[in-house]
Order: C-alpha cells, then structure tokens, then sequence
C-alpha cells in the first residue's frame, strides 16, 4: 500500500470542508485534525491528532502511550515518506510486536538492575520484566496506560498523566506532561515536565523507530551516524551500566565523525546487545540545549539532528525486532530502524556517580529535546 500521508484516511465528504479551508482560519486550534483511532482495553476511545507543517511534514500521534506513530518527511530526490516504525490500529499497539514503538517510555526509561532501588533507606522493588532487569517502567509503563490529550497550539498536542502513588511500585504520585510540537522549520518537539507527590526517580524518553527511507524500506545499516560524545557507559551481560565512563575512541561505538551504523552494528552483533545498544555521554552542559546525533540516510538524503537538554543518549539499532508486520503490511526485521532515545544513564537509581533521576516534592522534571529534519 502506499503512504497514506494523513492519520487516517477520511471519507471525502468531510475532507472537502478541509480542502476549501483558508489559510487564516478564525479558530487556528481547529486546524489540528483528530479522530477515533481505536480502543484501550478498558473500551475507552483512543485519539489520533495530526499535525502538519508548511513544508509538507505530518506527525501523527495517539494517546496510548503519548505515542508518535507516523512521521512523514518530504524527499527532494523521491516521495514523502513515513519514518517512524508502527502500528495501524489498537490490535497492534496491544500485541507482543509492539516493542515501545513511538511511545513515551517511564517511569524509569531503560534499565534498572534486579529493578530494585533505595530512597532514605527504603528501598523499592518493581517489576522483573526484561529478566533479570526493569525495563521501560513495568509492565504497564507509562506506554501502556491512557493519557488525557488537548490540542495545545495549532502545532501542538499536549498529553498528561498522573501515575498514582506506588504504580509499579514507584513511590509518589508522579504527574507528567509531554507536549509534541510540529515546527515550520521541521523539528518535531517534544518538552516534557513532572512533578511529584514523594521522592521518586524518574527518567522519561521518546522512543520511535527511524528509518529515513521510510519505515518497513530494509535495513538502517548504510544510515549515517554522527554522535556528540566522546565516551559510553560500558554494560554487563545484562546491559547493566558497570559504573564506569569510558572513551569510545579505538571501539566500534566510535561514532565521532560520521560513518554508516552497520561498521558498529556488525562489530557488534555477537554482543549481549546483538548490535548497538549503549548509552552515549552528550558532550556539554546537561540542562542546556545541544546537539547529541546527527543521522543522515544517503538513500534518501533525508537528514535527522537530535538536540536535547539531557545527559545521555540511548543509540538502539534495533537489534530486537524480529520480523513483526507494521503499518500497511511493511515488515520490520531485525535492524530496520534505529532509536535515538535521550534520557539520563541507565540504572542511575544505583549509580552514585552518574547524574540523579532523583526527583523531589517542589521540584520540577523537565526534558527538551527535538528531532530536526532536511531533505
Ligand atoms: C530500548 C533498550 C533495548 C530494547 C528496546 C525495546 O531501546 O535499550 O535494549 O529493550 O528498548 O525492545
């Protein structure tokens, strides 16, 4: 099937009134479509909203999981594509094949060893869900639950959610905002904010699937990479963080000057990992804006920069898709995307010297970061 460059394809008797809108129209947060995209398995209604840009870009998004799950980006040599990995409808979003796509990833993003920490001597137990570590937050992370979406701007949804005290096992009552953004200088960004109820830990990310050729078009090995890091945080057998900071200079994670991902995937798919999996340390001041990555796809020439205010960068090449059908029938094998996912170092809850998750009552959590396109 062929890209349908919308959310969802509507009947034509309500695209017309679309069709014949000016281009200042009296209420501009009537621009910002949305529909029914499918249900919870609570029977509520999931939404989709869609926003568009001047130059052409489309980012769909839902509120299970504030998930952005199509992505299309003009091509100055081909056609718009979509290049974000998911899914056509709720069936999907439910499924075991359903590997975080395009959701946003909490309480505690990435890993946690024996998903166990300690605040003020108590310490917490969660979920064992990526044996013998926590992963992504639980097994209802903030991926699987409903968030509560208004149209924010003519170019922004914002999604909220209030994680009860104890959900997971996390301590505090933790409420979160994260508000997607569509630019007409082709960012898409996303700013997220909490506040909590007790002392908890806290590290959220965005987690889509890029494919700069288009989502289910093979494999990401010949993309590009160019990372503003000079070291990593090297990882036991169960992708635990040993402590250390490294330099990646003279390793396969060597991605300061741009070179394809396959040199650092190959080198590396006998690894625990199966390819690159590795938290990256940003060069810079954490809370201030920079670059982090840099990926170009020379297929396509479609490019992609990544800023954000935070510390790490989680590089996935997507080593575990297996094969599982997507959107309009494409198929995602093993390497046939790339996540770039900024968000604090790994198991930081039991890492003294990485920078805190620790989040505080009259503290407030916030995270900027975009996703910038070229063509
Ligand atoms: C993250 C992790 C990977 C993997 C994926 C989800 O990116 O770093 O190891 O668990 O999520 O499959």
């Amino acid at each position: 099937m062929s890209p349908m460059n919308s959310c969802r394809l509507l009947p034509a008797i309500l695209l017309l009134p679309l069709a014949s809108c000016p281009s200042t129209m009296q209420d501009p947060i009537q621009t910002v479509r949305s529909g029914v995209f499918g249900q919870a398995p609570s029977g509520e209604d999931i939404h989709w909203y869609e926003l568009r840009n001047s130059s052409g870009m489309i980012a769909c998004v839902h509120n299970w999981g504030a998930t952005l799950y199509e992505l299309h980006v003009p091509s100055a040599i081909g056609r718009t594509a979509d290049v974000v990995l998911g899914f056509d409808d709720m069936d999907g979003y439910l499924s075991e094949d359903n590997q975080y796509f395009g959701c946003t990833a909490g309480r505690y993003a990435n890993r946690i060893a024996k998903g166990r920490f300690s605040i003020d001597a108590k310490t917490y137990q969660l979920a064992i869900n990526n044996d013998p570590n926590h992963l992504h937050g639980g097994e209802h992370g903030l991926d699987k639950v409903i968030w509560t979406a208004a149209v924010a701007s003519p170019s922004s949804v914002r999604f909220s959610y209030t994680s009860p005290d104890g959900e997971e096992g996390y301590p505090g009552e933790v409420s979160i905002v994260v508000t997607y953004t569509l630019t007409d200088t082709n960012a898409l960004v996303i700013e997220y904010e909490a506040e909590t109820s007790a002392p908890t830990h806290l590290n959220l990310t965005h987690h889509s699937y890029f494919n700069l050729s288009g989502a289910g078009s093979g494999t990401v090995l010949d993309h590009e990479l160019q990372l503003f890091a000079s070291r990593y945080t090297p990882t036991d057998g169960t992708l635990i963080p040993t402590g250390e900071m490294k330099p990646i200079a003279s390793t396969p994670l060597d991605f300061r000057t741009l070179k394809p991902l396959r040199r650092g995937a190959e080198a590396l798919a006998a690894s625990a990992a199966l390819g690159i999996d590795h938290n990256f340390i940003i060069e810079g001041t954490q809370g201030a804006m920079r670059t982090a990555a840099y990926l170009h796809d020379p297929a396509s020439r479609r490019s992609m920069t990544v800023n954000s205010t935070e510390p790490g960068l989680q590089v996935y090449t997507g080593n575990f898709l297996s094969g599982q059908t997507g959107k309009s029938g494409q198929v995602y094998p093993q390497r046939s995307a790339v996540c770039l996912e900024t968000q604090h170092f790994p198991d930081t809850p039991n890492q003294p010297n990485f920078p805190t998750t620790l989040l505080l009552p009259g503290d407030t959590y916030t995270q900027h970061t975009e996703y910038r396109f070229a063509w």
